[in-house]
């Protein structure tokens, strides 16, 4: 529901803060739910080489996989330009939805925010007909 959505995008923007984003000057924060109600955050770290630059997104997710957990709930992501507030939404990247199909159910939600209100989306809209284990079969 939306109070949970909101809260679940408080702290992605408190993940926002630890963002290393000197070469776009964006920063993105993201804070991922499991099924047991822990939560994991990231933020985008980019490099001067450019495409070493991992998304926040990927970051919640592969922190949370490290850890041992593999079944996810939601995720909020949360981006705008580097110290200014968040005015508007931030939807997550191709290589990122292709990373919350590996590991998210086709009901797993997306929660934007844009500093006032959410959005909120499963993963099935976001990214449809997508290349999944199940066609290495
Ligand atoms: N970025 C994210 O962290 N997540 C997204 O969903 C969109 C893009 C980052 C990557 C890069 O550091 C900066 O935002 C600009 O593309």
């Amino acid at each position: 529901n939306k109070e949970n959505a909101m809260r679940l995008a408080k702290a992605a923007e408190e993940a926002r803060e630890a963002s290393y984003s000197p070469y776009s000057g964006f920063a993105v924060g993201a804070a991922l739910l499991t099924e047991d109600g822990e939560i994991f955050t990231g933020a985008n770290i980019e490099s001067s080489s450019y495409t070493p630059t991992v998304c926040a997104e990927r970051v919640a997710f592969f922190t949370a996989v490290h850890k041992g957990c593999r079944n996810f709930r939601a995720i909020a992501i949360v981006g705008g330009k580097a110290g200014e507030s968040i005015s508007a939404f931030c939807p997550p990247c191709g290589v990122c939805r292709q990373v919350m199909a590996e590991f998210a159910n086709p009901d797993f939600e997306i929660v934007l925010y844009n500093g006032s209100d959410v959005k909120i989306y499963t993963l099935a809209e976001i990214f449809p007909e997508s290349f999944t284990k199940d066609n290495l079969k």
